[in-house]
């Protein structure tokens, strides 16, 4: 396929090309084949090569893909809020937050300056733990909040955590697999290497289908229904992150987390009518199919299984708190109240912002797309999201 997108600096497509040999290195190494999981974590996060890794802008205007604390400080202003509340009304949660992927850092930034402004300068929160995959990322946080002492990153998932954890648009960038229904049965689709390119050079990535275990298959549910040549996506990685932030809720004794993102219940996202999945690249605001394009300058997501997710959550002990889709939690959690603290009759100030929180809940645009699940122990959220909830469609 022969994609017309904005071109690449050349030392960006160089930085692609040693991350193509690498990539490559390691099928020949694993024998001519990789899973589509292993190629994608490669892709985003091989150290100082991949695309969260390395140099790329990635998120906002000048980078590939915007999200919801770069759209609006008014994301994390009615998080702020309904932290406090949380914290207010659960004993057993700990007066902390733990934020997973914290992209740019943005969000982190407007809770804080939220908490702060709202408590007379005096921080309620004793720490707001980042953890973060991407060393490249990490560094553009710490500059970003300098201004906050109460930040610290941590390398991996503590064994125990009490308070409230965040994570905007992170289960969608772990890696997935890909399965595809072949004639003889259901095939895991990996990644192999095409004959040789000129003058020795790495050939170009291609697909290449095994048969697949039955722990995947397992993971669609009515999987014999689908026909033959249905594409889709599981996710082993996401799950995997799911039972390991179970344990360490369970451990923590107390904790709400919340997870907003793009997906569906299982029964929506494996319908015949996706026969093709979801996988999506994104690449300066383009979005388009193939995951070989310039590997590590672009973005390769995918929709998050929500089902998927509670059913790892509840098999690892934590409650299902509430299951909606982003206008409505964020409606019910105050982004309106929020909004108004800037008068309608200053124009100037409010018309954007009131953009910008269209942005967020208009069911044309982010609001019906993106869902919050939120999981959690010993804690629940303020009954009125009982109003929206959706959790009986998971
Ligand atoms: C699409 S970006 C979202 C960034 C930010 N949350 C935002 O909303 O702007 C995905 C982020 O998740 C991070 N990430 C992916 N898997 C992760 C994991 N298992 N633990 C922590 N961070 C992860 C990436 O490095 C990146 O920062």
């Amino acid at each position: 396929m022969q994609l017309q997108l904005p071109e690449a600096s050349v030392e960006a497509q160089r930085a692609s090309r040693l991350l193509h040999n690498l990539i490559a290195t390691e099928i020949r190494r694993q024998h001519g084949w990789i899973s589509f999981a292993r190629y994608m974590e490669l892709l985003l996060y091989a150290p100082d090569l991949g695309y969260y890794s390395g140099g790329a802008a990635k998120l906002g205007k000048d980078g590939d893909f915007t999200t919801a604390p770069e759209i609006t400080p008014l994301f994390g202003a009615t998080l702020a809020h309904l932290t406090t509340e949380l914290l207010l009304s659960s004993p057993a949660l700990q007066p902390r937050i733990l934020e997973f992927g914290a992209g740019s850092g943005q969000l982190a930034h407007d809770i804080l300056t939220e908490l702060a402004a709202g408590s007379d300068g005096a921080d309620p929160l004793q720490a707001y733990y980042i953890v973060e995959l991407s060393a490249e990322l990490r560094a553009r946080q710490q500059l970003k909040l300098q201004a906050f002492p109460q930040v610290q990153w941590l390398d991996r998932l503590p064994e125990a955590f009490s308070g409230v954890v965040i994570g905007n648009e992170v289960l969608d960038a772990m890696p997935v697999e890909l399965v595809l229904r072949g004639e003889q049965g259901w095939l895991q689709r990996g990644v192999g290497l095409a004959e040789t390119g000129v003058d020795g050079e790495d050939g170009q990535f291609v697909y290449i289908d095994r048969p697949a275990g039955p722990a995947l298959v397992a993971q669609i549910p009515d999987a014999e229904s689908l026909t033959v040549g249905h594409l889709t996506e599981v996710h082993p990685v996401a799950i995997g992150f799911m039972h390991s932030l179970g344990s360490m809720l369970k451990a923590g004794q107390g904790g709400v987390a919340l997870f907003f993102d793009y997906g569906f219940p299982a029964a929506e996202y494996y319908l015949q009518q996706r026969d093709q999945g979801t996988l999506m690249c994104h690449y300066r605001h383009h979005a388009h199919p193939d995951p070989f394009y310039m590997p590590g300058l672009q973005d390769v997501t995918a929709h998050v299984d929500f089902t998927a997710m509670a059913v790892a959550a509840l098999d690892s002990g934590l409650d299902l708190l509430g299951y909606s889709s982003q206008a409505a939690f964020l409606l019910e959690a105050g982004i309106g109240k929020l909004l108004l603290r800037t008068s309608p009759e200053d124009a100037l100030a409010y018309l954007p912002q009131a953009n910008a929180l269209q942005k967020l809940v208009s069911p044309a645009e982010m609001g019906e797309l993106f869902k919050v699940l939120a999981v959690g122990i010993h804690a629940g959220l303020p009954e009125r999201f009982a109003t929206h909830d959706r959790s009986h469609r998971l």
